[in-house]
């Protein structure tokens, strides 16, 4: 079959369920693949290649794949990017995102995943837009590190982006941060105080094969099994029950109220709950972050006349979804990287 073809009867407002009985509720939205750093593990230095102008979806195509999607049952929107602030659009796409009702009624949440470095001029905008949430990259405390990792000097904007974050209402802050060796291990713990301090939870991501560079190694990367071990030598870990669909398992320290995070995607990955789903700035849906299918929605957008549309975008989002594979295979030696990187793709 290809991309595009109906693969079951159903319409607009049938919820999104796959071969292996997965609902999908969580749809991720890249709004640009440009960014302000240039993280070694999402970016190369120079010469990364960028989307086509022409084919990043308008604030009004993606709203109308978002009202067809939140009719099959996608009740939370995440933006990401690149980094989603640099969108000059970016109060509208958010306030007209969360406008935007399911079929009980009841409102979606917009929540964003940013680099920070805007939040301090936009997030009395953007919350007054109706925005949610919002989770901050950080992986180090250490302006020259921040540098060296992030090729840029800007440990100082991020901070004070997550300042204004601890400064609006919005609840929980997350922070996440990718574990690497020799990179940041040495400040796992100081970087939970970190959160801690600032009333922010944080998650740490273990290392995946992402990188528009293709430098991803399984030895540098830091696993949850020595995440928690260097974390233990600070607080007693309680593990918390009920984690559902989360991509992050979660511990108490010393019995709560606080509590760090662990995306595992690597050593234990956890498929089996995904309920998620991927649309690219220029248009692609994607079942995983791993897929090396896409499912097109330019056509539909663009070339189909305007009556036909939802029907267009539920069917390739149907598609989408009964294409999904049960788990990804970093572990499989067969495995194969997929040729976007993490920052065209939508972390
Ligand atoms: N592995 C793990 N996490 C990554 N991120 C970006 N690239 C990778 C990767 N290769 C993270 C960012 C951000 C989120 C969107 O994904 O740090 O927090
Ligand atoms: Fe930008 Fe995020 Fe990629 Fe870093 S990980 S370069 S902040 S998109």
């Amino acid at each position: 079959m290809s991309a595009g073809e109906a693969p079951v009867a159903a319409g607009v407002g049938a919820p999104l369920v796959d071969t292996h009985g997965r609902v999908h509720r969580d749809l991720r939205i890249s709004l640009t693949d440009r960014c302000s750093l240039r993280c070694t593990y999402c970016m190369p230095e120079q010469g990364n290649e960028w989307l086509a102008k022409s084919s990043i979806l308008t604030v009004d195509e993606i709203v109308q794949v978002a009202r067809v999607a939140a009719a099959d049952g996608i009740s939370t929107f995440r933006l990401t990017g690149g980094e989603p602030l640099l969108r000059a659009d970016i109060v509208d796409v958010v306030r007209r995102l969360s406008a935007i009702t399911g079929p009980d009624g009841a409102r979606v949440q917009v929540a964003m995943t940013t680099n920070g470095i805007r939040l301090p001029e936009l997030l009395p905008g953007l919350v007054a837009a109706g925005l949610s949430r919002v989770n901050i990259s950080l992986d180090t405390l250490r302006r020259d590190r921040f540098a060296a990792l992030t090729r840029r000097d800007r440990l100082q904007d991020v901070l004070a982006g997550i300042a204004a974050a601890a400064a609006s209402g919005l609840r929980p802050v997350k922070l996440n941060a990718v574990a690497m060796r020799d990179v940041n291990d040495d400040e796992l713990v100081e970087l939970v105080e970190f959160a801690i301090a600032h009333d922010a939870q944080l998650r740490f991501i273990e290392q995946m094969p992402l990188d528009a560079g293709h430098t991803w190694d399984r030895d540098r990367m830091v696993t949850q099994a020595e995440i928690l071990a260097t974390l233990s030598t600070r607080w007693v870990l309680t593990e918390v029950p009920g984690r559902g669909g989360a991509p992050a398992a979660r511990w108490l320290l010393d019995g709560g109220p606080h509590t760090v995070g662990v995306i595992a995607s690597v050593t234990a990955p956890f498929c089996g709950d995904c309920d998620r789903l991927r649309l690219t700035a220029d248009g692609q849906l994607r079942n995983c972050l791993f897929s090396t299918t896409e499912y097109d929605l330019l056509p539909t957008l663009r070339t189909q006349p305007a009556a036909v549309h939802d029907e267009g975008i539920d069917r390739m989002l149907r598609a989408c979804v009964h294409g999904k594979l049960p788990g990804h295979a970093i572990n499989d030696p067969a495995f194969l990287q997929p040729a976007r990187g993490m920052n065209a793709i939508g972390g």
